[in-house]
């Protein structure tokens, strides 16, 4: 399929959302202000897959974090708000991932990915 569009307005600070596109999931995560600031104040080369935050999201953007919804292990739904660092924990095998969406603990090898995407004023998301 073509791109898809959601509208940002309903979805509450703090919440997850999931959404699907071509038939994968993915998450879009309206961020407090506190979720910011633990992905924004890290020590980006002490990292497992070092990406700074502002490379994840989108200028001025920073409250939508848009990820794909599946570990980068296995390929497992991680379960949001959850694990050590408050971002997604795996209930497979239990990676740790960041309110970056960033793996912090394994076995996943790496951050999870961020789909294409592009917003539409203020309070529409387009994904593809
Ligand atoms: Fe997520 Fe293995 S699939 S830790």
């Amino acid at each position: 399929g073509g791109p898809i569009e959601l509208d940002l307005a309903p979805i509450a600070e703090g919440q997850i959302v999931r959404i699907f596109w071509r038939g994968k999931p993915i998450f879009v995560r309206h961020r407090t202000p506190d979720e910011i600031a633990a992905a924004e104040n890290v020590d980006v080369a002490a990292l497992m897959d070092p990406q700074p935050d502002s490379a994840r999201v989108k200028p001025g953007m920073a409250q939508w974090l848009v990820v794909y919804a599946s570990c980068t292990h296995l390929g497992c739904i991680p379960l949001g708000h959850q694990g050590d660092w408050n971002g997604w924990f795996c209930p497979c095998h239990g990676s740790a991932y960041d309110t970056s969406g960033r793996v912090r603990k394994g076995p996943a090898p790496t951050n999870l990915p961020i789909p294409p995407y592009q917003f539409a004023g203020d309070t529409k998301l387009v994904v593809g």
